[in-house]
């Protein structure tokens, strides 16, 4: 096991109506005005927003609000809260919605209390040393923003989408309610269960050995989640399914199912391009290039692919030919991402991919040939391709 610093300082709170509390938590945290954040109108539908801003209200904290945030949240409404939060004089921004509403938030939270440009901190250009403090009402099981030190925002001018991480915006209390998420789309209640999945298979897929307790937490989430999916494919209303995969959620990303290991992230940085230039929703991009790239990457640790087949898809194991058993257990997710109607190719995605593109996904994927991304094998530019062309 590496040395490593566990730091989840989020504090949680989880179940029916506690969106009701959240004027009260943000007293606790010295908030006096608020900046209210939210997506594109499905918190006003279900009647979150009035309840949200009732709770505010009683405990008398007045407050300004700013909707709009997209999915893949652009830049441009990013600079439009900091604007209002700077001249309206807030201290507490409370993003209500998933993780665009979030990270759009922790965009204005950071670039409130910056010099220059915020976009500079996603080019790595700057580091932020301040950020206004941030909570969440989360209404999608998915990202783990709610819990997470990251952000990601998509820059319209050449759609670029880049995520940076800094303790500074971790949020400091998440209201999760399983009900909030009833009224989700299947499409996204499920690509949500694939983004939970990815962020702890993203951690699983390492070559560092002796993690077994991170390794049975990984494995748990992932059969959790897997079964709750289905359950939630027949019975969307499942409460108990509901708060499994949204609890899964927070933990998958908090860092606890990467403890001792270093993780890869690959798929992540795959998606993320096909996400800045298509706009496709997170988890399905993610479903869609995972399985090219376990493919492409798993001779690299046979080993660890095949402990995946056998503890999370209950494929046996092969003793003649570990390999099999490997394709096997990639084939067995690929399958249950079909079950639960979500792609496992960029054309099911929806996404006609031209060569011309595959050739400048890859290379704005380099950060234009400056890095190469993977933990459990190193990919570059030409690696990347074959990848996105295997994906296809
Ligand atoms: O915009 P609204 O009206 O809220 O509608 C949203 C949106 O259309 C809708 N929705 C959310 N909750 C709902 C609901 N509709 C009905 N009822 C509800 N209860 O669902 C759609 C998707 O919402 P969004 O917030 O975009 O989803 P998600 O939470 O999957 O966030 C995706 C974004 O987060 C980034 C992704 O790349 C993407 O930009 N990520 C952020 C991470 C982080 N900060 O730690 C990590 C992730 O890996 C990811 O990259
Ligand atoms: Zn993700």
């Amino acid at each position: 096991m590496m040395n490593f610093q566990y730091y989840a300082p989020t504090q949680v709170v989880f179940g029916k109506d506690t969106e009701t509390q959240v004027g009260e938590l943000i007293k606790a945290q010295n908030g006096t005005k608020v900046l209210v954040h939210y997506g594109t109108g499905s918190v006003i539908r279900t009647g979150l927003l009035d309840r949200v801003c009732a709770s505010l209200n009683e405990a008398g904290i007045p407050y300004v609000s700013l909707g709009g945030a997209v999915p893949n949240p652009r830049l441009s409404l990013v600079y439009e809260g900091i604007e209002l939060a700077k001249k309206e004089g807030v201290n507490f921004i409370l993003a209500v919605g998933g993780g665009s509403a979030i990270d759009s938030a922790k965009a204005i939270a950071l670039g409130m209390k910056y010099e220059g440009d915020v976009w500079d901190l996603y080019l790595k250009k700057s580091q932020a040393k301040a950020g206004t403090p941030l909570g969440v009402v989360l209404t999608i099981a998915a990202t783990g923003s709610e819990m997470s030190d990251s952000t990601v925002i998509t820059n319209e001018e050449g759609w670029l989408k880049r995520g940076l991480h800094s303790a500074l915006i971790r949020p400091r209390f998440a209201v999760m309610n399983p009900e909030l998420t009833y009224t989700l789309p299947e499409y996204q209640t499920m690509s949500g269960c694939v983004d939970i999945m990815m962020h702890t298979l993203e951690r699983y897929f390492s070559h560092e050995m002796n993690t077994e307790l991170t390794d049975y937490l990984a494995e748990g989430l992932l059969k959790t989640v897997m079964h709750a999916a289905k359950i939630l494919l027949k019975d969307p209303k499942n409460y108990e399914a509901r708060a499994e995969v949204l609890w899964a959620g927070s933990l998958s990303h908090n860092g606890l199912t990467g403890c001792g290991r270093t993780g890869d992230w690959a798929c992540h940085q795959l998606e993320h391009e096909l996400g800045g230039m298509f706009d496709v929703a997170h988890g399905a991009g993610l479903s869609a290039v995972w399985g090219s790239w376990a493919r492409y990457v798993y001779h690299s640790d046979v080993a660890r692919f095949a402990k995946f087949a056998v503890n999370v898809m209950g494929i046996p194991y092969d003793y003649a030919d570990p390999e099999k058993t490997v394709l096997e257990g990639i084939e067995a997710l690929e399958n249950f991402f079909r079950s639960i109607r979500m792609p496992v190719s960029i054309t099911e995605l929806g996404v006609e991919l031209g060569e011309d593109q595959m050739k400048e996904l890859a290379y704005k994927c380099t950060y234009m040939e400056t890095r190469t991304i993977g933990g459990i094998q190193k990919l570059g530019k030409e690696d990347i391709e074959k990848i996105y062309r295997m994906a296809k």
